[in-house]
């Protein structure tokens, strides 16, 4: 029987019999198999209890990379599930809402039934999250046989496609090969330096500032959802919190269409993290079109070359580093950040820069430390051992990079980078960010994420 199986089937019968109490110590399989199943919801995985009760789209695709060992089915419908949530332009937002009457207040939040995009029988957000779709169903791929795997591209295939064409229609307005995002939800690594950094100067409305002048930042907190489940040192501040919100208010007020919002000056970041992984979910999305023999479009293919090319653009010769960049001035944003190594991940670079990558990766005073790899180098100002991705070390960007040095056959590097964040996860659980000088839980506890991608650092290690 399959471990999910066997779980299941623990989980239905609660009877702990003194034959069971017995039991060793379950494996770190049969373990985060249990968070998966507890926080499964049907044909959806939520990524916590409590904190996150939604469906988030990169967090699916995650979660379905790790079920893809368990239960087949059950990882195709963890992708297929998304496309409840898929907007009519191709659009697929990072939330898709739970039905549950208890989260109205979310789902009148977002409206995203001003933008006549939206689907009709489900309530999303109205932004998006990192591509990370096509890897996903690529990856499942792998796990099927050579027929099945050919039906479920092919039944995915419009949906990539209409995403893809989608993401360069509408975030690519002036045709440069990358693609901007408008609110740092969109990046998933929504704290990260560089956005911060723009948020305090461009975005913080003028009742922020004055909460901020006022010292009354702490009254205003003890309204927050999210620091009734952890600490405030682990999240955002209550400033950028608002600033956040502030933000995604406007949007909605343009009905979350990029061309009003880009005419209203709201801002907008070609994001590196989320161009790499653009990149190489188009390298996924071409492979999954050729295994089925479909000719993708040449608009699209054209498209895909150039933006492989337009990422050296972002590419800093006095730094040695990669930068996201704002969309309007082309300024770089020179705030370091886990985003530098991306382009591994992207797999389009030379193997001369990999190589650069590579050595920042090594060095203990940036991205090396006990428990590799944090959201901020430790030499940069802005690191926070405890901050969201201000420091703390997560499983998915560690999966990433892992991927990333394979590809340019740094497997020694990629097996030591897997062993690290195992060793994590049985010091400290399924947490969902650990402090990378301690390996210390940090967030939610049972994060959907963490448990998937420890399935497959342990299953594909074989
Ligand atoms: C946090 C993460 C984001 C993730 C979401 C749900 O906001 O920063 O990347 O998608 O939680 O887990």
């Amino acid at each position: 029987m399959e471990a999910y199986a066997i779980l299941k089937s623990m989980s239905e019968n609660q009877d702990t019999s003194e034959a069971e109490q017995e039991q060793p110590k379950p494996s770190l399989l049969e373990q985060a198999t249990a968070v998966l199943k507890a926080n499964d919801r049907g044909n959806y995985t939520v990524p916590a209890e409590d904190l996150y009760p939604h469906q988030w789209l990169w967090d699916s695709c995650f979660i379905s990379i790790g079920l893809r060992w368990l239960d087949i089915d059950r990882a195709q419908a963890e992708v297929t599930s998304l496309l409840r949530g898929q907007w009519a332009n191709g659009m697929m937002p990072n939330m898709i809402f739970s039905e549950d009457p208890h989260y109205n207040r979310d789902r009148a939040y977002w409206r995203s039934w001003v933008n006549p995009y939206s689907p009709d029988k489900v309530a999303t957000s109205g932004i998006t999250q990192p591509p990370m779709v096509a890897e996903a169903v690529w990856q499942i791929g792998q796990r099927l046989n050579a027929a099945e795997r050919r039906a479920w591209y092919k039944q995915m295939l419009p949906s990539l496609i209409a995403y893809h064409s989608w993401l360069y229609a509408d975030r690519d307005p002036h045709q440069e090969g990358l693609v901007l995002q408008v609110h740092p939800w969109e990046t998933g690594l929504e704290n990260t330096p560089p956005w911060m950094a723009e948020l305090h100067e461009h975005l913080m409305p003028w009742w922020v500032r004055a909460i901020r002048s006022t010292h009354t930042e702490g009254i205003v907190g003890l309204f927050r959802r999210d620091t009734h489940y952890i600490p405030p040192g682990q999240r955002f501040s209550t400033l950028e919190i608002l600033t956040l919100f502030d933000a995604q208010r406007r949007l909605r007020r343009k009905a979350y269409d990029t061309s009003k919002i880009l005419s209203h000056g709201l801002f907008a970041i070609e994001d590196l993290t989320y161009n790499c992984i653009f990149i190489r979910a188009n390298t996924r999305l071409r492979e999954i079109a050729k295994a089925v023999r479909y000719e993708l479009s040449s608009v699209l293919l054209e498209n895909m070359e150039k933006s492989e090319h337009a990422l050296e653009n972002l590419w800093d010769e006095y730094a040695k580093s990669y930068w996201s960049r704002d969309f309007i001035t082309h300024r770089l944003l020179k705030q370091p950040s886990i985003a530098s190594l991306m382009p591994l991940y992207a797999g389009t670079i030379t193997k001369e820069r990999a190589a650069v990558l590579v050595r920042q990766l090594e060095n203990d005073q940036k991205f090396g430390p006990v428990y590799p790899v944090p959201s901020v180098p430790l030499d940069s100002p802005a690191f926070d051992p405890d901050r969201y991705w201000q420091g703390p070390s997560w499983l998915n960007t560690n999966w990433l990079i892992c991927e990333g040095l394979k590809q340019y056959g740094y497997h020694d590097h990629a097996a030591a980078l897997r062993e690290t964040s195992l060793e994590m996860v049985n010091k400290s659980g399924f947490a969902e960010y650990f402090d990378p000088t301690t390996g210390e839980p940090l967030g939610a506890h049972n994060f959907s994420w963490t448990a998937a991608l420890t399935i497959d650092m342990l299953r594909s290690k074989h």
